[in-house]
């Protein structure tokens, strides 16, 4: 008999931020968790039309929009996950000197200050998304993406050490739309390097508590 697995959403505990409110934490919170419903929900309405093992010609258009919406849900839940996840009330601006991600962003852009003003200027693109640096499991290097909704341009197989939301919903409550610059200011002074630093060394999820459960 089928088992289906679904997701629970995580806990973060993120009071205290610097420059991003508990107001904006909160209605956050909220709309990660309708990503993980959301996934749930599409991932049954899937599994129900499979059950008797085909696709009949009447269902394939319901299937075809159930499984497309199923890569904006399931990036969407993810994405906030590696989100929340990179964030503490005890960050810090930039990683340690010593540290295994500064090395790696020296030997991917020349300096460690070029690959932040690249993020910057990714995280400051017109446009709803994500601002992440990958990386590529093959050969170490790094390299930073603007990701459209949640779901276009993610790079296949590549590590995210480091996500930053610039949907206008993570910073409107605390920011001005055109204020983006400011809440990207603040995302970096709460950064967890020791989490980047762990996803580094893991090449998976890192630190995520992340369980499908029964
Ligand atoms: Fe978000």
């Amino acid at each position: 008999m089928l088992t289906l697995q679904s997701y629970k959403p995580q806990q973060f505990d993120l009071s205290g931020l610097t420059g991003i409110s508990e107001q904006t934490l909160e209605m956050h919170f909220k709309l990660y968790e309708g990503y993980v419903q959301n996934t749930n929900v599409l991932t049954e309405k899937i599994a129900e039309i499979l059950k008797d093992g085909k696709i009949d010609h009447e269902e394939m258009p319901a299937y075809s929009e159930l499984t497309r919406r199923l890569g904006f849900e399931y990036n969407g839940m993810v994405l906030h996950e590696y989100y929340f996840g990179n964030l503490t009330r005890n960050g810090d601006s930039d990683p340690g000197r010593d540290s295994d991600f500064r090395r790696a962003a020296e030997a991917s852009f020349g300096r460690y200050d070029i690959w932040k003003a690249d993020f910057i200027g990714i995280g400051k693109m017109r446009g709803v998304g994500w601002a992440i640096c990958y990386r590529d499991p093959a050969n170490g290097r790094l390299s930073n993406h603007w990701i459209t909704l949640h779901e276009v341009g993610n790079v296949s197989g590549f590590t995210p050490l480091l996500v930053m939301d610039v949907w206008e919903h993570a910073f409107l409550l605390d920011y001005k739309p055109a204020e983006r610059p400011q809440y990207i200011e603040a995302f970096f002074a709460n950064v967890d390097w020791q989490v980047v630093e762990e996803r580094m060394r893991v090449g998976t999820r890192g630190s995520q508590k992340r369980v499908a459960s029964t």
